[in-house]
């Protein structure tokens, strides 16, 4: 009964505020039978992915990245992190024993460079390396030179869809996360980037490529083994699992698992199988890159506030919400951001006074009611929700395909692979509740501070992997992921080619 998802208090609501609210949250409701049809397709369109390079399916993307760090490496490295609006410099000092030392500093990545020549951004990062390494002495800070010259080897964490040939090079399939520079796609980001050192005189040579999915589960490896999948719940999404090498069917290898960078935010492209709703496809349409990363568009920061300022305008328009009438403010395409929801959701008072005051402050709207406020709130808790679930879903796809055919088969842990299997999946059909956790290991804002995003992809793992997912399955923060995994990542790099010199 969808009428049950309307809040107790909507006494005082109108009846047609009641019918389109309705409309609304069965639409923005994703079902545990919608949840488990999700999961199978994610795990249909992995396997197709795994098996092609049709551009059309999910990119799972090897990653060059066999096996885990366990915490005992040690050595100074510089990282990068490139996703977003910040550019990060880091020098990372592991000193072994899981311990390290992070000495970092933030550069804004202004609207003009997201869009500029490639060169022009290149010349940015090698400058903000440059100003990193002077301003911060960090000669001076280096314990322990690992290549004993005097270059400093560099991992680099680039959050969009790279095709990688090697640790160290890999081309770039399309921008996202409003990214958009000429120059890049088809070509290696690597290169790109040592060009631009070399003509910039910073002695820094780029040891390894990664995804921040990639560089979050190393990063968590370096404290908690049984590391399986990194994820990120931020501006944007995506995943990253070990998977068995002999599924992946576009190359051959002779090591026995490899991080696959799933692009999981491009889920479901041309299928159809994902409940868009028509707030979804008009913020599609309005975007940089139409038609492209659907799934992430419904899951991440970028995005939410977005989908809830197109539902607002709708009820508005339907004289449903503050009287009928908008805002210049909330008429502005972004103005609704997902810290507001944050705010909203958080707020427990019984007049919604934290709600009232967004509003005001932000939105320029000043005569809420108490019922504009509930619907308000209610809007955010639904689109917020619907981003909960999908994001267990995908990470709860992951999962399944270990089990059923990857590294995870045949291991005993008690977790469902269907709607209504048992939950035991060894060949003696025993489960084992007290086998080691299953690391997932998030970043990401929305993760981080989004009121009950954690607990609700929990409800939703439970419902998709059975009652022992909570035990099982340990959703744990890992902050910093990028700068961390990357340095370690140019640690696996130098290290294996000093191994096979
Ligand atoms: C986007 C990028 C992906 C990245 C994710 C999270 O989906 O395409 O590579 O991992 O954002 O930052």
């Amino acid at each position: 009964d969808s009428s049950s998802l309307l809040p107790k208090s909507n006494a005082k609501w109108t009846e047609r505020q009641r019918r389109l609210l309705t409309e609304i949250a069965n639409d923005f409701t994703v079902s545990t039978e919608k949840l488990e049809t999700l999961t199978q397709q994610f795990v249909h369109q992995m396997r197709l992915g795994l098996s092609t390079h049709d551009p059309q399916e999910l990119a799972m993307i090897p990653t060059f990245v066999t096996g885990r760090p366990d915490g005992h490496e040690r050595g100074s490295y510089l990282a990068l992190d490139l996703g977003g609006t910040n550019l990060r410099v880091c020098l990372i000092t592991l000193k072994g024993n899981h311990q390290l030392e992070t000495h970092q500093k933030a550069y804004t990545v202004s609207d003009y460079l997201q869009q500029a020549d490639v060169a022009e951004l290149m010349d940015f990062i090698a400058a903000s390396i440059k100003e990193f390494i002077y301003s911060e002495h960090i000669s001076s800070k280096i314990v322990e030179h690992p290549s004993g010259s005097d270059t400093l080897e560099l991992g680099f964490t680039f959050s969009f869809p790279v095709s990688q040939t090697a640790i160290d090079a890999g081309t770039l399939l399309r921008w996202t996360k409003g990214f958009d520079c000429p120059g890049a796609v088809g070509n290696d980001i690597v290169m790109l980037l040592q060009l631009a050192l070399d003509r910039n005189d910073v002695n820094v040579h780029v040891a390894a490529l990664i995804n921040d999915t990639v560089g979050t589960a190393l990063a968590h490896s370096y404290s908690h083994s049984n590391t399986f999948v990194g994820a990120i719940f931020g501006t944007g999404t995506n995943g990253a699992y070990l998977e068995d090498t002999r599924n992946i069917k576009t190359m051959t290898l002779d090591s026995n698992d490899m991080f696959i960078n799933t692009e999981w935010g491009n889920f479901d492209k041309g299928k159809n199988c994902l409940p868009v709703t028509i707030f979804d496809n008009k913020l599609d349409r309005e975007s940089i890159n139409p038609s492209f990363q659907i799934f992430e568009k419904m899951i991440s920061g970028m995005y939410l506030g977005e989908i809830t300022r197109n539902v607002l305008l709708h009820l508005i328009d339907h004289r449903a919400l503050f009287d009928g009438a908008s805002s210049t403010q909330l008429n502005m395409h972004s103005a609704f951001e997902a810290k507001f929801m944050s705010v909203i959701e958080a707020d427990d008072s019984e007049s919604l006074n934290r709600t009232a005051r967004v509003l005001e402050r932000y939105l320029d709207i000043h005569l809420s009611t108490q019922t504009d406020r509930e619907i308000v709130k209610l809007v955010c808790q639904l689109v917020g929700t619907r981003a909960a679930r999908l994001s267990a879903m995908a990470t709860a796809a992951l999962i399944r395909q270990g089990l059923e055919a990857g590294s995870l088969r045949n291991q005993g842990y008690p977790l469902k692979t269907s709607l209504h299997s048992e939950e035991s999946v060894d060949q003696n059909g025993n489960g084992d509740a007290s086998r080691p956790p299953l690391h997932v290991a998030i970043d990401g804002s929305v993760f981080e501070h989004y009121p009950h995003f954690e607990e609700r992809m929990y409800d939703a793992l439970v419902e998709v992997l059975g009652k022992h997912a909570k035990d099982v399955v340990k959703l744990g923060i890992a902050r910093d992921g990028s700068g961390v995994g990357a340095a370690l990542a140019a640690l696996i790099a130098t290290k294996s080619v000093t191994n096979s010199r």
